[in-house]
């Protein structure tokens, strides 16, 4: 991804060889703030407030988050106690313990400086791999886009929350596609739902700008009226963890686009890299939901500040399931399928 034209990831290991950098992106698109994360505690910190947020980013910031405990202390109950430390900071993408769980394996039959050195050595390959894994699906994606590209006309795709690359190492899921069809030289649209509370929309806004993608922001319950005037012709999301019966779990809002992508007959798809996929639960209605602060919904946070705008009760479940029948494929690494069990067979 490029800012202000200079390549960047969204994380990565400082020069020293063992800190490491991310954007906070709780200031983002206001401020482009670049954290160093020095230790673990900050590491389960930057996920659980959400300096630094996204299924695959989150992983990848757990696994920096275990060399940094490692590197303080090798032994096996500091493995053990960073390992749940850090799984505990947010409950929902999958992703966050298939990273720690490759870590571990790493680095479970090394002991002292070895041990250390794998630790740093495993983080960056699922970095790596994750970047090549967005790569791909934005292969596969574009031809999703190609079969609906006209001349002189774009093509218009809505997306609900930042699934990008602010979300991923690099290119993100949902959005990869996007960027793939923008730099082949086919116009696209991109309707960016707004995404209350945590306003990520605002980030895909970001992310599109810098690429110069055209798009515009919608409040999040603009979609269906867009979707029956004719002015969607896809839905891309990204998920933070997919069942094995394909059911969805993604930012709160999701499943309401994929109602009304049915009943108006717009394509719905899920772009996922086999990192979110569970193949230990067959439902999305086993999949646990987050309840996060409530003064996310309480107050609202802009440019100029914070302002409270309820007193009354609130809720706020950060995720919802949007359930297989209302999604028309999946965008994966290996291709695009309508039935999941294909693609990561091996996986279950
Ligand atoms: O709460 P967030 O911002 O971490 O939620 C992010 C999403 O729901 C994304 O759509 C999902 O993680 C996919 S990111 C490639």
């Amino acid at each position: 991804m490029k800012i202000d034209g200079v390549a960047h990831r969204s994380i990565w290991l400082s020069e020293n060889g063992w800190s490491f950098h991310i954007f906070d992106q709780r200031k983002l698109p206001w401020k482009l703030e670049i954290v160093e994360i020095t230790n673990a505690d900050q590491a389960a910190a930057a996920i659980k407030d959400m300096w630094t947020r996204g299924a695959p980013l989150l992983a990848m910031t757990a696994a920096y988050g275990l060399c940094l405990a490692l590197r303080e202390d090798a032994s096996d109950a500091s493995l053990e106690k960073n390992y749940k430390k850090l799984l505990e900071t947010r409950p929902t993408a999958i992703n966050l313990r298939w990273a720690l769980d490759k870590m571990k394996a790493a680095v479970q039959p090394f002991q002292g400086k070895d041990r250390i050195e794998a630790a740093y050595k495993r983080a960056a390959e699922l970095c790596d791999e994750d970047v090549a894994i967005n790569s791909a699906i934005g292969e596969h994606g574009l031809l999703l886009i190609k079969a609906l590209a006209k001349k002189n006309k774009s093509v218009n795709i809505l997306t609900h929350c930042n699934a990008g690359w602010l979300a991923t190492v690099d290119y993100g899921t949902a959005t990869s596609p996007i960027y793939r069809a923008h730099d082949e030289g086919i116009a696209v649209h991109v309707w960016v739902d707004e995404t209350r509370p945590r306003n990520q929309g605002a980030l895909t806004a970001y992310e599109l700008a810098q690429h110069g993608v055209p798009h515009t922001v919608i409040t999040d319950n603009a979609g269906g009226l867009l979707m029956q005037q004719g002015k969607v012709e896809l839905v891309f999301v990204g998920a933070d963890r997919v069942t094995r019966n394909g059911d969805v779990a993604n930012k709160i809002g999701t499943y309401l686009k994929a109602l009304a992508a049915h009943d108006n007959n717009v394509p719905f798809y899920v772009a996922l890299p086999y990192t979110t996929f569970d193949a230990s639960l067959e439902s999305g209605m086993d999949i646990p939901i987050e309840e996060r602060n409530y003064d996310e919904v309480r107050f609202i946070e802009g440019k100029d500040g914070k302002t409270q705008i309820t007193d009354s009760p609130v809720s706020n479940p950060a995720f919802d399931i949007t359930p297989a029948r209302l999604v028309t494929g999946y965008i994966t690494e290996k291709g695009v399928f309508s039935n999941l069990s294909a693609a990561y067979s091996d996986a279950a």
